[in-house]
């Protein structure tokens, strides 16, 4: 693969898949991270390997809607390979407003897939010649399958049934790619994965947010009775198996990716404590003014339409193409409390915005 296109690779997923693909993977080609630079997306994650990997990487802010933009891209760059993570990806945002999960994953998932479809299949509009040689990797959700009762897994058989306009959304998303591979023969994967944790998360997510608000001393809010149950994946193994499907996967194959590690919501938040009583003792935090850490727990209104219980079979991609998880719960947890403890400076951007300014000065168009 000489050169692939990257899309939201701005965010917390796909900065640590480029991460991994130019330290980890052995990837010696190009790679084009296409980024609209939502408030979800950061190019701070990444200013290391932009230095790094200067000649081998380029960042493109531009929106995946964009049809001219995005058919300019891959005539420019001739791409072998797409990566597509770009969404709006907050479930409770997507309750207080679908439109931009409406426009952004469907939309944006259409205009990358027309593309791809002129540049690599010998069709549509301003097509070249048909390629075999390419593929277009499509990052999905386990949200798509819907809710669990207190048994079962979702399998890559689960028929789809999403409940919140998030999954909504990336289920028509991952609707489109499929039919675009057995109408005009798209080379394309899909991945169904589990809820993923580790550095560069966005602190409006659970376990991210519960890490900042701790070692601030603020409350610990849990939704409803805290017993809705996910499936957590440390994020650098989910970029693992993306790798490995994008080099191995069968063309027109799901793969669901999860974790092995089904967990109540408040066992996590426990699980966040527990860590920073480790690594920063409440004692020795002035934050919590006397306080332990689980102390702040806080039960709040639940989110809408909560789903209840999300668990992965990931059978086939362990059997098919030899992956599984390999970072267990409790280390991930405290390499990834670790994380946000030693790195402050990110923390503060974040949190204040200033990397928007930083982003201003770096990326005017
Ligand atoms: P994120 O919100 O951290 O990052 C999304 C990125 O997409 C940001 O950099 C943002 O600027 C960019 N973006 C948004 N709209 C865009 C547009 N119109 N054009 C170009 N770029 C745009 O999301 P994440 O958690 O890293 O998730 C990445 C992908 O993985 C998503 O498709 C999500 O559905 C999927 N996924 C996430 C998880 C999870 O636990 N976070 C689990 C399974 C699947
Ligand atoms: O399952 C995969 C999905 O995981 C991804 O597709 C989404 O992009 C990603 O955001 C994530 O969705 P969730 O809704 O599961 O993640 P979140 O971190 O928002 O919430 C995790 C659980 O914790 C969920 O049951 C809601 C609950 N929660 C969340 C927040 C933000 C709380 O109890 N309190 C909170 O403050």
């Amino acid at each position: 693969m000489k050169t692939i296109l990257v899309t939201g690779g701005a965010g917390f997923i796909g900065s640590n898949f480029i991460r991994y693909v130019f330290e980890k993977a052995g990837f010696k080609g190009r790679l084009v991270n296409l980024d609209k630079l939502t408030y979800a997306g950061n190019p701070e994650n990444l200013s290391d390997i932009a230095r790094k990997y200067k000649g081998r990487y380029a960042f493109v802010k531009g929106d995946i809607c964009d049809y001219g933009l995005v058919g300019r891209l891959f005539k420019k760059h001739k791409f072998d390979a797409v990566v597509h993570f770009a969404a709006e990806s907050h479930v409770d945002r997507s309750i207080f407003g679908p439109k931009d999960f409406v426009e952004t994953n469907i939309h944006g998932t259409f205009s990358l897939l027309e593309a791809a479809r002129s540049a690599w299949t010998g069709q549509g509009p301003g097509a070249s010649a048909g390629r075999k040689d390419v593929r277009f990797h499509h990052v999905s959700t386990d949200e798509v399958y819907g809710s669990l009762g207190a048994a079962g897994k979702f399998k890559e058989t689960t028929p789809y049934d999403p409940r919140s306009p998030y999954s909504a959304s990336k289920a028509s998303s991952d609707h489109l790619v499929r039919a675009y591979h057995h109408t005009y023969g798209l080379p394309v994967t899909i991945s169904n994965c589990s809820n993923n944790y580790g550095p560069y998360h966005f602190p409006e997510k659970l376990i991210p947010l519960v890490i900042l608000n701790a070692m601030e001393g603020k409350p610990l809010p849990v939704y409803g009775d805290g017993k809705n149950v996910r499936d957590w994946l440390y994020v650098e193994d989910h970029c693992a198996a993306i790798w490995r499907i994008l080099n191995k996967g069968v063309p027109g194959r799901t793969y669901n990716v999860g974790g092995d590690r089904e967990m109540k919501n408040i066992d996590v938040v426990r699980s966040v404590c527990a860590a920073l009583e480790e690594l920063l003792p409440s004692p020795e935090n002035p934050a919590l003014k006397g306080k332990n850490y689980e102390d702040l727990i806080t039960f709040v209104k639940d989110r809408p339409g909560h789903d209840r219980r999300y668990a992965i079979d990931f059978t086939r991609i362990k059997k098919e193409l030899g992956w599984r998880p390999s970072v267990d719960f409790n280390g991930g947890i405290l390499r990834t409390v670790r994380w946000y403890l030693t790195n402050p400076g990110w923390v503060r951007n974040v949190k204040t915005g200033a990397y928007r300014k930083w982003l201003d000065k770096n990326y005017r168009r």
